[in-house]
């Protein structure tokens, strides 16, 4: 079973403190296989890792995998294995998507038809004890597989904006690793004396992006990035490729903590200037 990844289109940080934010599905994935065996066997392809059930309890690599079997209770031992297209901490919710694609798998292979709400929920939960604090966005945005509107905890669909967006292409620039975690991001923002108030600009951004043609919403990309570089979670590496795009004509801005990670880019690129990107940056994706 698959899942995707997400990307937080407006309002990262600010969401934190009770503003609005604005997330999308995206079409790199996640897929967990599962399939009959006698023991309980758990793969992760990507980090070339397999263990019995009792040894991956002891690596944190299997936190998320384990943390969503014990929940869903099940007997029975199977072989479930795991591979990504997602690259890991960098914002675009690769634990997330292993955690809902686990419980999707789990669901069907025994038959326990959980319905969307039931996956959102329990996908939420998992992310919760492992991590100890999260939000809902991730979880609930690979869930429903639709562009949501979060704002305290709570959310609701917002179709008509992802459609506007599709219209253009949606491109994912893996412009580095992050230096920080988004714990300590967080932190560096709460320390800024002016967050209230570009809080309140990069609130009425978003609002404004939600009723916005195409064209508007590439330019509040652009604003939104900038705020976020005030508010300190942009890199030179960042700025740098939000530059670039803005010059070919496209919106850009970082995508979720910062301090490193990815760009999302909005609008159409020629090859010329595919490559141009390509040279600065570690990948770069269609979404
Ligand atoms: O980069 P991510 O996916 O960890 O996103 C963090 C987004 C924040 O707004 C900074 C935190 C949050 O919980 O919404």
């Amino acid at each position: 079973m698959k899942a995707k990844g997400k990307v937080i289109f407006f309002g990262e940080h600010a969401v934190v403190y009770g503003y609005t934010a604005l997330s999308l599905p995206i079409n790199l994935s996640t897929n967990v296989n599962i399939k009959k065996n006698d023991n309980l066997v758990i793969e992760l392809k990507n980090l070339n890792k397999k263990l019995g059930f009792e040894e991956a309890k002891k690596d944190k690599d299997f936190r998320y995998v384990i943390k969503a079997i014990e929940l869903l209770k099940v007997k029975e031992p199977f072989f479930l294995s795991v591979s990504s297209e997602l690259p890991v901490s960098c914002g675009l919710g690769s634990s997330a998507s292993v955690v809902v694609a686990t419980i999707r798998a789990l669901s069907k292979f025994f038959n326990l038809n959980l319905p969307k709400k039931e996956i959102a929920k329990l996908s939420h939960r998992v992310e919760r004890e492992v991590q100890g604090k999260a939000s809902i966005t991730d979880t609930y945005t690979i869930s429903y597989e639709r562009a949501l509107k979060i704002r305290n905890n709570e959310f609701s669909f917002i179709d008509e904006f992802e459609k506007t967006v599709r219209e253009e292409k949606l491109y994912i620039a893996y412009v580095e690793e992050r230096e920080m975690k988004t714990a300590d991001l967080i932190k560096v923002v709460s320390e800024k004396e002016e967050k209230e108030e570009i809080f309140k600009e990069i609130e009425e951004i978003t609002r404004e992006a939600l009723s916005s043609d195409v064209e508007r919403i590439k330019e509040l990309m652009l604003e939104n990035h900038k705020l976020l570089d005030k508010l300190g979670v942009s890199t030179k590496g960042l700025n740098r490729v939000v530059r670039l795009a803005k010059k070919f004509g496209c919106g850009a801005k970082l995508t979720g903590a910062g301090g490193g990670g990815c760009v999302i880019i909005l609008g159409d690129l020629n090859e010329e200037e595919k490559e141009l990107i390509e040279k600065i940056v570690k990948s770069l994706y269609l979404a």
